[in-house]
């Protein structure tokens, strides 16, 4: 296999959106775990309706709304300033410890982000991180307004790198992403980053499953879509001697 660029998805893959719980559980004492869970949720779910709808609306706009949903569902009083302190943890996700060092070692392919997110949004986010100065392009669904996993989105990878999808090696750790990925002919990498051993634990040792575990049962497993990634790494850090045996 020929690799000639390396493209990541941004949220879950690159940035942790686990990381938003500390400031959701801070603004709403005791609800910061289902907050974080029922949002994200819905805000994936919120991109494949708008995109079925042709109601096409910027991420920015779909994470606020998902987010008003999850306090409004909740019964959850709240200010300007409290919802502006939580959507502004999205600019601020926390890097995966292993993301910075990987890229960096695969520097002599072209590196580059497809993400759902918005210019902005990404903007933001790769500038706070610093994963800028590593990446050759940070590329938002925003230039067709539509998101993955249609097709068009993932067809932006050629137009902006100039690499055709063969000679390109996808990453995420979202399985519904890996998928939509693999249907447009990329190679693909799943970042299997929970297990079924650790679900099936994680369900034995609680009488009453927590919102995380929930949501790590339903967005976080390989789908039932009749497609298989290519690799299944549990960690970034797996990237780089993979990459290293391809030819670039
Ligand atoms: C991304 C989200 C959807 O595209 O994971 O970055």
């Amino acid at each position: 296999m020929t690799i000639k660029a390396v493209v990541f998805d941004a949220y879950g893959t690159l940035y942790d959106i686990q990381s938003v719980a500390a400031v959701t559980e801070q603004a709403f004492p005791g609800y910061g775990e289902i907050i974080t869970q029922i949002w994200r949720i819905k805000q994936l779910e919120y991109t494949w309706l708008r995109s079925l709808m042709r109601r096409y609306e910027d991420f920015s706009v779909v994470t606020r709304d998902s987010l008003a949903y999850t306090l409004r569902c909740l019964g959850l009083r709240y200010d300007d300033g409290a919802f502006e302190r939580l959507i502004d943890k999205y600019q601020h996700l926390d890097l995966y410890p292993d993301a910075m060092v990987s890229l960096a070692a695969m520097k002599d392919r072209k590196l580059a982000i497809l993400s759902n997110g918005s210019p902005d949004m990404l903007g933001a986010l790769v500038r706070n991180s610093g994963l800028e100065r590593v990446l050759d392009a940070t590329i938002s669904v925003d230039a067709r307004k539509i998101f993955k996993p249609a097709p068009d989105a993932y067809a932006l990878i050629e137009s902006t790198l100039g690499v055709r999808p063969p000679d390109v090696l996808f990453i995420s750790s979202n399985p519904w992403d890996a998928c939509g990925a693999k249907a447009f002919g990329l190679n693909v990498a799943w970042i299997e980053r929970v297990t079924p051993q650790a679900m099936a634990q994680a369900c034995v040792d609680s009488d009453l499953v927590p919102p995380l575990t929930m949501f790590k049962a339903i967005r976080t497993q390989m789908d039932e879509l009749g497609l298989e990634p290519d690799y299944r790494i549990h960690a970034l850090s797996e990237l780089p001697p993979l990459v290293a045996a391809q030819r670039s």
